[in-house]
């Protein structure tokens, strides 16, 4: 391997001297953690620029999704896809909830909403997609479904930071939403995440729950957990938000130079952008077609590595078939045919904001040489 190595991802970094400055402030403060200034700041600043009403700051993106499965109080069967980052399914489990899978739809990787009715059972109490890649799910059907069964909605949006629909946030959809804000996510805090929300007593109910469920010096109003955002990573991720819109402008630079290079590549299937949508970049999935271009997609993959050229089977293996649920009904493949396909056909390629010109040519001259 002589090529230097060109990664799947590459964090986004504040500026070291601006962090530092920074950092000082917290050590004259002597102000670390527990709902802070940085916290505060950035709470609210989160909130002007996703355009949500109410943010409530993470340790990472798994547990919002479960805390708001203990604020909304589901139980029993929970509705959600397989194709996802374990963690979805993960969270259901973590509060003893069966997770029932549905399949996902070709043009976008989301759940299928159509899918949905035939899923629901009288133990069904919610319903949790993934805006998986930062694609939009088809939020008005899933809406419209939990309005007559009565059931409430989570969006994983661990992916969706930024992503705008006619103008308005992804986030606002659904009862709750929770975001990522990990090192390999288009905007990180190192470790993080938040769970977007549409009234203030949520809002403080949730802040209770993230803090053991601490309502006061003396009452705890239930059995929380301990998932608060610190001051040092509040302040990287107020910093970091300065410079997302940039880092965002540069992963559409890379997706318009993929597209362009990869359009006439037989067995080469790829998203283009959705009318009205602001994406956010964050992946550029492709999927092989291994008949018509000649090479499975995990001889790509390999061929890619040989080459220090890093992507991801992402997502690869399906979480229905990891051994935790593969027992569960709705995980048989026959029910989720096209997450099967997809699983087996995807490879994310390297996205990131730091992707150079050369690194570009070098990735589509590796997937289209023979
Ligand atoms: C779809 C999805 N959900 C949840 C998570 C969990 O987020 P975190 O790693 O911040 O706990 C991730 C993170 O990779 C994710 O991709």
């Amino acid at each position: 391997m002589s090529q230097d190595r060109i990664t799947v991802t590459s964090p986004l970094l504040p500026d070291l001297e601006e962090y530092s400055t920074m950092l000082r402030k917290i050590w004259d403060s002597k102000w670390i953690t527990n709902n802070g200034s940085f916290h505060k700041q950035l709470e609210a600043a989160l909130a002007e620029y996703l355009k949500v009403p109410y943010v409530s700051l993470f340790t990472n993106g798994t547990l919002p999704l479960i805390t708001a499965l203990q604020a909304l109080r589901i139980t029993g069967e929970v509705i959600t896809t397989p194709y996802s980052f374990v963690a979805t399914t993960h969270a259901l489990w973590w509060n003893g909830i069966k997770p029932v899978f549905v399949d996902i739809e070709w043009e976008t990787g989301c759940m299928d909403a159509s899918k949905i009715e035939a899923a629901i059972t009288p133990r069904t109490t919610a319903i949790m997609p993934v805006h998986v890649y930062g694609k939009p799910c088809n939020v008005k059907a899933i809406q419209d479904i939990a309005d007559k069964y009565g059931l409430k909605v989570i969006y994983d949006a661990a992916h969706a930071f930024g992503v705008e629909v006619e103008g308005e946030s992804i986030l606002n959809a659904g009862d709750m939403s929770t975001l990522s804000f990990h090192a390999t996510k288009v905007y990180n805090t190192v470790e993080g995440g938040a769970m977007i929300m549409h009234d203030e007593m949520t809002k403080k109910r949730i802040d209770y729950l993230k803090n053991f469920g601490f309502a006061g010096e003396t009452e705890v109003i239930a059995p929380g957990i301990n998932s608060k955002m610190d001051e040092i990573r509040a302040a990287y991720g107020l910093l970091n938000l300065r410079q997302v819109d940039q880092a965002i402008e540069a992963r559409h630079q890379v997706a318009i130079k993929y597209r362009e290079a990869l359009r006439n590549i037989e067995g080469i299937e790829f998203w283009e952008d959705l009318p009205g949508v602001r994406h956010n970049y964050s992946y550029f999935p492709i999927f092989v077609d291994a008949n018509k271009f000649g090479m499975t997609r995990d001889e790509l993959y390999f061929k890619m590595k040989a080459q220090n050229i890093l992507g991801r089977r992402y997502f690869y293996p399906l979480i229905s078939n990891f051994s935790t649920y593969r027992s569960l009904k709705s995980a048989s493949p026959d029910n989720l045919p096209v997450a099967t396909k997809m699983a087996a056909e995807v490879i994310c390629l390297p996205m990131h904001h730091l992707l150079k010109e050369e690194d570009i040519m070098r990735i589509i001259n590796c997937i289209t040489s023979r």
